[in-house]
């Protein structure tokens, strides 16, 4: 049994070899010959077994012989390894997901204006979360976001943004910052076409001295024309309690207006991010002198700007890993 695994592997480039390999196994004194002599010594009621065991041997040998040869004569012929004519095998290529080619292109726009990436746990504690940006326990806006704790203990949950990255940020690094921090974050919400307990984020923050909310706008706009293609903007008041002032970001999104081909359906006004000028107690928490510096952030959803580029009707279909709806990002980025 040991020889017919040998004789299965055996592979040369020599047609010498393969004849060597022929007088081993099967020549006048070789090993086959050699079993076949012992067969009288067998034992009656081995002798089945021991049979059909060196006659594979031999079929596994003849056949190893006849492959060599059709491969190395192959060579020789055609002066190639194998036939050169016959069909490929099919590669199945896979396609990246929405989600990632639309992280990507927000990441590459950043990226062309200085911003590096930063990322952090999914699993939070309360302080990154919300005490250290401005959310003391109690505060009333701890309601805007549905947040999951984990088991039993309420200092312990999953993210419900990505600022908490932007905080773990500040208390890594010293100003000038420019970071921006893709990531899933989770949210206990009723799953519908238009939202799911979880979904992806990119925040950003900059942080300097003299950094002003003329930046902020202009870093936008310039972010929406780069993504949207021509587009324009509106910021509406809002709040957070991690930025003051803070404004939620509108793209217009349709026909009539100098937009391009990338925003398709004429649905007006779509909110797309918040954002604001950080609040001063936001760098305090973080070990950042807020009379030295000042800095801007910004939160979008990386879901809804997939659903609105690629004409994506339900969320759900951004999770549910069927293959129908996938394989169409295969001539995306
Ligand atoms: N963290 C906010 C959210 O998840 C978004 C945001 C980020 C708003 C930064 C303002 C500044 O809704």
């Amino acid at each position: 049994k040991e020889r017919i695994a040998e004789a299965k592997s055996f592979t040369t480039n020599s047609l010498d070899e393969v004849e060597a390999f022929r007088i081993k196994y099967l020549g006048k004194k070789g090993l086959f010959n050699e079993f076949f002599a012992e067969f009288k010594n067998i034992p009656n009621e081995q002798k089945k077994e021991f049979g059909q065991t060196i006659n594979k041997l031999k079929a596994v040998v003849q056949e190893r012989i006849d492959a060599l040869k059709t491969d190395l004569e192959t060579v020789e012929e055609k002066g190639v390894y194998g036939d050169l004519t016959r069909p490929g095998d099919i590669v199945s290529l896979g396609s990246r997901h929405p989600i990632s080619i639309v992280k990507n292109q927000i990441i590459d726009i950043f990226a062309r204006i200085g911003f590096n990436v930063s990322e952090g746990p999914e699993i939070e504690d309360d302080w990154h979360n919300f005490t250290a940006l401005n959310l003391p326990e109690y505060h009333p806006a701890r309601d805007m976001q549905d947040t999951f704790f984990i088991q039993t203990d309420p200092d312990i949950l999953l993210r419900t943004h990505t600022s908490s990255v932007q905080v773990r940020y500040m208390e890594a690094n010293k100003p000038p910052i420019r970071t921006i921090s893709p990531g899933r974050v989770f949210r206990n919400e009723a799953i519908s076409a238009r939202s799911h307990c979880f979904f992806h984020q990119v925040e950003g923050l900059y942080i300097d001295k003299d950094v002003s909310f003329a930046d902020l706008k202009q870093t936008l706009q310039h972010f929406t024309t780069e993504m949207f293609g021509k587009s324009k903007i509106r910021l509406r008041p809002s709040y957070f309690p991690f930025t003051e002032p803070s404004a939620e970001v509108d793209v217009y999104w349709g026909l009539e207006t100098e937009t391009d081909y990338r925003m398709t359906k004429g649905t007006g006004w779509l909110e797309i991010m918040g954002c604001g000028m950080v609040d001063p107690n936001v760098l305090t928490n973080c070990g950042i002198d807020p009379k030295e510096y000042s800095g801007f952030a910004f939160g979008m959803g990386i879901d809804r700007i997939a659903l609105l580029l690629h004409q994506i009707s339900d969320i759900r279909l951004l999770s549910e890993n069927d293959l129908r709806f996938l394989e169409q990002f295969k001539s995306a980025l």
